[in-house]
């Protein structure tokens, strides 16, 4: 295998587990404010989500760019839907509108689940056959 395919494999491999702990953190979301939910653990996994997210999209669009990849735009824009979409329930959740949380939770969880079975998908076959 040549360093470059190397390389690939190994930043294809980075993200699959960034996406496994950025999923990971979403259900614990959906769990923790479904039910009677702690108001503070919620607050909590949420501004851990939003952390994880922050870094890891930037480091999925650095890649993006060392690549010269061409979805660029819409992939990013994605990106930016959902965290406007966690910094939204945070802000709901700090007002008191906890009721809210769940919903938005399992609605935020459908659209990354989307966002890695199409877009990020995409991106990692792309990198993969990038020689
Ligand atoms: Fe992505």
């Amino acid at each position: 295998m040549s360093g470059i395919s190397e390389f690939n494999a190994a930043a294809n491999a980075d993200i699959g587990r960034e996406h496994e702990i950025q999923l990971g953190l979403l259900r614990e979301l959906c769990r923790a404010a479904g039910g009677s939910g702690d108001p503070d653990l919620v607050g909590e996994i949420l501004q851990r989500l939003i952390d994880y997210s922050e870094a890891h999209f930037a480091s999925e669009e650095l890649l993006m760019r060392m690549k010269s990849y061409d979805d660029y735009e819409d992939h990013v824009e994605d990106h930016s839907q959902i965290l406007d979409a966690l910094r939204d329930v945070a802000a709901k959740h700090r007002r008191g509108e906890s009721a809210l949380v769940a919903g938005r939770a399992t609605e935020t969880l459908d659209f990354v689940d989307r966002h890695i079975a199409t877009r990020d998908r995409r991106f990692a076959d792309y990198v993969r056959n990038n020689l």
